[in-house]
């Protein structure tokens, strides 16, 4: 085994070492738009109200074994009830940007819309259609994700994502979404990173639905980065004058060792450019991952490859931790597999073992900025889960709180060097149900105890309305 020493590797990417800028508010400019994400599962509860059909994450979190705290999210948050009060607590804050998902079977319980024999919900319909227009009585600007992993279990039962009639499918209900909510909502969001539900869902089986094995991959890959072109199409044709993109996780990676430099090339290629570069027209990165040719070669039909690009007004970028890889023989198609943070003892690990490493926000900005087609970023998630008490009322939770203001002052740093990134939404609002891992990771600024529904702003929740209200911003 080889243990790599420190000063290996800090020999391929030392942090920075020259000042910092200082993190104030008027540093990132007037325009700059701070907000929380959200998505429909993690926090609305009220799966069987109104009309909503089930998902995905509804069948697959029952399942036993499939979450680690064996939760589900029936209830979360209560967002679904408390969305007025919960929302204006999320203005007291100083955060004037809201993301947050449809629930698509919530508006499509069967999930196709009527031209394709489904019925609307009006009820559901009707639930963000107030979620919406109370923020903008706030003066909370709503970002839409049309789709945040909740797949209408009907549409599962159809083949989910490796079958081709997704594309459709999906594009139904963009369609129904913009043509609800477009004269009053301007900012979409097509896909929340694309790579996590199609690999995580259909490959390794970590997340819903559960499917495992090579053969689906290539066609869920093909379907998502279709999907997320059509509908960026589809929201362009009915809010002509929206901002449309789509967010991916991504990470800066490094390698281990220097003999693992290519390994690295290869993970930075599935988890950096497997989605953008087919919607910039560049195709998929077959050149550095060889088993992608197939999707040509394949899967697309003709003109699929020209339909997959998409001229989208920002991307969103979902970064939390770089990646440090080493060769492996035992991950087929990649031949590389990950070195964990705890491996590599790192000094700040959050409770998703992820390590903390704020030079990495500026690194991914910087490598996102090099593509041409490019024109916006937007840091649509970012975020630390750490272990929180309450104490005497309270959570000082000082190591989220040093988490933000420190992956801010890179996002800073990359602004200074007129790198285009104009925007940072906290991962998340309210602490609530992440996914295969239960409630125990809390991302929160905003406390919940899920016995009361008790709410509690966290000491970083105070920082940022502190940061974003103070008439002298300094941090
Ligand atoms: C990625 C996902 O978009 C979100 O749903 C998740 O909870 C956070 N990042 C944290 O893992």
């Amino acid at each position: 085994v080889f243990i790599a020493s420190p000063s290996i590797l800090s020999t391929h990417q030392p942090p920075r070492t020259d000042t910092p800028p200082l993190l104030n508010r008027p540093a990132f400019g007037t325009d700059f738009i701070w907000g929380t994400a959200t998505a429909a599962y993690q926090i609305e509860g009220a799966v069987d109200r109104d009309g909503r059909g089930p998902s995905i994450w509804d069948t697959f979190s029952k399942q036993k074994g499939k979450i680690k705290t064996g939760e589900h999210a029936d209830i979360a948050c209560e967002f679904y009830d408390r969305y007025e009060s919960d929302l204006r607590l999320h203005k007291e804050l100083g955060l004037d940007h809201f993301r947050f998902s449809l629930s698509w079977s919530r508006i499509l319980p069967d999930g196709t819309a009527p031209p394709r024999g489904g019925r609307i919900n009006e009820a559901g319909l009707a639930f963000y259609d107030r979620l919406i227009d109370h923020c903008l009585r706030l003066g909370l600007t709503p970002w839409i994700t049309l789709y945040h992993w909740d797949l209408p279990l009907a549409l599962e039962n159809q083949g989910g994502w490796p079958n081709r009639q997704i594309v459709d499918w999906f594009t139904d209900f963009v369609d129904v979404c913009t043509k609800a909510y477009g004269h009053k909502v301007k900012h979409w969001i097509v896909l929340n990173e694309p790579l996590a539900f199609s690999v995580l869902g259909y490959f390794t089986g970590q997340h819903a639905p559960g499917r495992r094995g090579f053969w689906n991959l290539l066609p869920v890959i093909h379907n998502t980065a279709l999907a997320q072109a059509e509908g960026g199409r589809m929201v362009r044709q009915n809010v002509p004058d929206a901002q449309i993109g789509t967010a991916f996780s991504c990470s800066p990676v490094d390698p281990f060792t220097p003999r693992d430099q290519n390994a690295a090339a290869r993970v930075d290629a599935l988890m950096n450019r497997l989605f953008i570069e087919p919607a910039l027209g560049l195709g998929y990165p077959s050149d550095t991952l060889p088993f992608l040719s197939d999707i040509a070669r394949k899967v697309a039909k003709p003109g699929d490859m020209e339909r997959l690009a998409f001229d989208f007004d920002f991307i969103g970028l979902q970064h939390y931790f770089r990646a440090v890889v080493e060769q492996s023989l035992f991950m087929p198609y990649l031949w590389a597999k990950e070195v964990t943070a705890l491996r590599r003892g790192v000094p700040v690990i959050t409770e998703m073992g992820w390590e903390v490493y704020p030079d990495s926000m500026y690194r991914i900005i910087r490598q996102f900025s090099q593509y041409a087609g490019i024109k916006k970023l937007i840091i649509t998630e970012s975020g630390a889960a750490f272990y929180d008490t309450v104490q005497h009322g309270m959570v000082n939770d000082t190591a989220r709180t040093e988490y933000h203001q420190q992956y801010l002052t890179q996002v800073l740093r990359a602004r200074q060097e007129g790198l285009p990134v104009d925007g940072y939404f906290a991962w998340t609002f309210l602490d609530n149900f992440e996914w295969a891992e239960g409630y125990r990771p809390r991302f929160g600024l905003v406390y919940v105890d899920f016995r009361t529904q008790q709410r509690i702003v966290k000491a970083s929740g105070r920082w940022f309305q502190q940061f974003l209200t103070a008439e002298n911003e300094t941090s």
